[in-house]
């Protein structure tokens, strides 16, 4: 049998995941935005144009069901937010989220995260970079499609402004060694032992899911070096190593 069409969202109305509430109210219909990036447009994002105002930019990417994001843009409505994912599905949710919650500080696009800020986001244009729970993919055939490179790193410090912030999160421990091995390389970057102010119970959707199996999270934040120059942070890239870890749990136990 078909499942039953969900109610409509009432306006005023908290919804929960899992118990935890999603960040945001729901507003009455005449109340909603629209947030989609259908296209990405070709070449450098004009963030300005975007938002139709300027303030400083938060980009979050693989945001999923778009938890952080919603998190982050009702916490600081003086900020913008770009959320990026390469699932079409997930962008879709969240936002309708973002519409219904009357979030006009976000925008959503179904890109992947590489692609986005190789080829969309102007140097030093970005006061924020977020990536929560990137996939370690387990599959050998799979782990040239890891996020987090020396070449992502390369790419997240050329789009940040100078002292910009880099926010890493997972709950895999290979993925987090290798992490740890690499963005300090271009961040002064420092572990954080406690969940994030704005989001005690969890800040993304694969955060409630680990936390609930019982696994570490791990979380840090780091500012963009000020005084790597390109050229530098490019020879730095190419020294690095790629992230060929072993992602089988059993060898990197919580
Ligand atoms: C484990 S989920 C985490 C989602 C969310 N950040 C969270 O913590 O709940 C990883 C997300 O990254 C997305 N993803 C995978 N590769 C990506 C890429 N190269 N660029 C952007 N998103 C990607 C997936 O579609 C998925 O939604």
């Amino acid at each position: 049998m078909a499942n039953p069409p969900r109610p409509a969202p009432q306006p005023g109305s908290i919804e929960k995941e899992f118990g935890v509430p999603i960040p945001g109210r729901i507003l009455p219909q005449e109340q909603w935005v629209q947030t989609a990036l259908k296209k990405v447009p070709q070449g450098h994002l004009d963030w300005q144009q975007l938002f139709g105002r300027v303030a400083p930019v938060v980009i979050d990417i693989g945001c999923g069901n778009g938890r952080s994001t919603l998190a982050s843009a009702v916490a600081h409505p003086d900020m913008d937010h770009l959320a990026s994912d390469a699932l079409p599905v997930v962008i879709r949710y969240a936002t309708r989220r973002a519409n219904q919650r009357g979030l006009a500080n976000t925008r959503w696009a179904v890109i992947g995260g590489r692609e986005l800020l190789a080829d969309h986001v102007g140097p030093a244009s970005v006061a924020e970079i977020h990536v929560y729970h990137p996939q370690p993919y387990y599959r050998a055939d799979q782990i040239h499609l890891r996020l987090i490179t020396p070449e992502f790193m390369l790419l997240a410090h050329k789009a940040l402004l100078p002292g910009g912030r880099l926010i890493l999160q997972t709950d895999h421990p290979g993925y987090w060694r290798y992490m740890k091995s690499i963005v300090p390389v271009f961040f002064d970057f420092e572990e954080r032992d406690t969940p994030w102010p704005h989001a005690k119970k969890g800040l993304t959707r694969r955060e409630i899911i680990a936390r609930r199996q019982g696994l570490t999270i791990f979380r840090g934040e780091g500012r963009s070096k000020p005084n790597l120059d390109l050229n530098t942070a490019i020879h730095l890239a190419e020294s690095l190593p790629l992230p060929t870890f072993n992602a089988d749990r059993k060898k990197h136990p919580k």
